[in-house]
């Protein structure tokens, strides 16, 4: 097996984030997204009594942060508002372990639908929505502005819990 293969075959662990992390998380958001969450924003976000968040790992790196998912539950749908992955372990499955724990997550607190808005350019996003069986509801035009300016639209995607 060869050097790439091996980086290829990591092996993931999900946690339920805690306030430590929130220095971490920002700064993956921040280079996920246009417009990144400052820490202040994800502390006050993760202190919030119905908002789920969850880590990704790589098992043999811990304690480094690869990823994270953030949803806000009300009565029982939730909202998925952010998932990222660090642009150096983007392609390597881990959203997937992510995602699935996350969702079960939410459905332990309570929710009965996940909903989540994506940018209908956002390919390797779409992909994972539609594997774990997300499917279009609505459709929000002009409403992202992207880093070059210009303006994308936004699917609204739902999916059942349990
Ligand atoms: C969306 C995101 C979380 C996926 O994480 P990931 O760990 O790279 O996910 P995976 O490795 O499981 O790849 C997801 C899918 O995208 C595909 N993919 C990965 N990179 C791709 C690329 N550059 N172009 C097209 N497809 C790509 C993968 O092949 C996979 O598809 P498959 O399930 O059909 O095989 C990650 O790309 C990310 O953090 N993006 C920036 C933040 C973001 O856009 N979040 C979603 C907001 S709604």
């Amino acid at each position: 097996m060869g050097l790439l293969d091996f980086f290829r075959k990591l092996e993931w662990r999900v946690d339920p984030a805690q306030p430590r992390h929130a220095a971490q998380i920002s700064a993956l958001h921040g280079e996920s997204f246009a417009r990144g969450w400052s820490l202040a924003e994800i502390e006050t976000l993760m202190s919030e009594r119905n908002v789920v968040t969850d880590i990704l790992r790589a098992k043999a790196q811990s304690p480094q942060i690869d990823g994270f998912a953030l949803s806000r539950v009300a009565v029982d749908e939730a909202e998925l508002l952010t998932i990222a992955v660090s642009s150096r372990r983007r392609g390597k499955g881990g959203s997937s372990p992510l995602l699935a724990r996350h969702l079960s997550r939410l459905q332990a607190a309570g929710a009965r639908r996940v909903v989540l808005e994506v940018d209908e350019d956002n390919t390797p996003a779409l992909r994972l929505y539609t594997r774990f069986g997300f499917s279009e509801i609505g459709k929000r035009p002009a409403y992202y502005t992207r880093r070059d300016g210009t303006r994308g639209t936004a699917l609204v995607l739902a999916r059942p819990l349990g």
